[in-house]
């Protein structure tokens, strides 16, 4: 046995007994216990039981897939935020974990803030597998066999908002209070208030959506909640909390305002290219599965949802998401000719 073994034992020992445990038990676990597999690990079989369409349309299986990568982006970026609001978490040598660190450093927010523009990124570009991926007319029928779901439920979407920027900024634009005022509103007001809300009601007759009264049966209280959690840890407020050396660092501006573009211009931009590739038509635009007016709600420059607007300059909020989206308007009038 070498020193190396031996000392490894030792450590062993130590962290056994540290537990009150017997080391040999467990050493005889470990002699009897299978080896590791790929599989196993990953949950495959699990995962691959996962995708049950709801119509035998082949296509149907590649928007459910694509909705569950997404989410396992979503999800990854929740972790990433979850570690910046907690200041990133301290584990021992011995792999033990040491709770989560008392300050946030600039180095560590600027590093999670890219690991979550590198997901976005990766997004916005695999949206194609949307936008050019399918069958229109595959598309156009299993959609019909999906009502009233619709993407609008994403809650790990309203949770990536909500971890990113403080809730005054996710009122709809119609209920902000203007610029350089401060919002008194209880978090609850800003809450009823938010965008989403306001955006799934019926044209006709303004109630809520069928899609929107069962989002907020599920979510409401668990999605408040966060808010109310995350209203002195939310990416903005940790920001602040830096020195003001660190809050002048180049490129953390650059990752914040990289998040910004990427969550709420250039994602959202690819997925309005899906809506207008599949739903507009020459005949007239088919009504959305969650019943938004979409044409309305979808793009980023109607919307005007800004995380960091202090980090803008007056001209280029002026012109949020404008160049994008007169691009994906002209490509949408070459595609519905194209498709026509
Ligand atoms: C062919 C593909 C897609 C089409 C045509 C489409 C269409 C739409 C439409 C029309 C809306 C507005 C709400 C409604 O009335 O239903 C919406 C919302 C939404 N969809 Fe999609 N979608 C597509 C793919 C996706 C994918 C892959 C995701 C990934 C999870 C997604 C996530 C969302 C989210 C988060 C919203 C809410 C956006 C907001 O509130 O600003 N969608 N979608």
């Amino acid at each position: 046995m070498t020193e190396t073994d031996e000392e490894k034992i030792k450590k062993l020992q130590e962290k056994y007994e540290s537990m009150g445990q017997d080391i040999n038990a467990y050493l005889d676990g470990l002699l009897l216990s299978n080896y590791l597999t790929y599989w196993d690990y990953i949950h495959l079989d699990t995962l691959l039981t996962l995708q049950n369409p709801k119509t035998d349309y082949p296509d149907e299986q590649i928007f459910i897939m694509y909705h569950q990568i997404t989410e396992l982006y979503f999800r990854l970026s929740l972790h990433e935020l979850e570690q910046i609001s907690m200041n990133g978490k301290e584990i021992g040598d011995n792999g033990h974990d040491l709770g989560w660190r008392e300050t946030l450093t600039a180095d560590f927010l600027v590093a999670r803030l890219k690991r979550i523009n590198s997901y976005f990124e990766a997004l916005t570009k695999s949206f194609e597998i949307m936008v050019q991926g399918m069958e229109k007319d595959q598309f156009l029928k299993f959609r019909m066999a999906l009502l009233p779901a619709s993407g609008f439920q994403s809650a790990q979407y309203r949770m990536i908002e909500i971890s990113s920027t403080p809730m005054e900024r996710l009122v709809a634009k119609a209920a902000r209070v203007q610029a350089g005022e401060k919002d008194e509103r209880s978090i609850e007001e800003q809450f009823e208030h938010i965008y989403w809300k306001q955006g799934a009601t019926e044209l006709a007759t303004g109630a809520k959506t069928l899609t929107l009264k069962q989002f907020e049966a599920k979510y409401s209280e668990k999605l408040l909640q966060m808010a109310k959690a995350y209203l002195d840890k939310n990416v903005w407020v940790k920001y602040r909390e830096l020195s003001d050396a660190d809050q002048q660092r180049p490129d953390l501006i650059q990752a914040l305002r990289q998040l910004d573009v990427n969550v709420n211009i250039n994602w959202p931009l690819m997925h309005y290219k899906s809506a207008v590739r599949y739903l507009a038509s020459k005949e007239g635009d088919a009504p959305a599965t969650g019943g938004t007016n979409w044409q309305k709600y979808l793009p980023p420059r109607l919307q005007l949802r800004v995380f960091y607007p202090e980090l803008w300059s007056e001209e280029e909020l002026k012109h949020w998401g404008k160049v994008w989206v007169e691009e994906v308007l002209a490509e949408s009038v070459t595609t519905k000719s194209s498709d026509g």
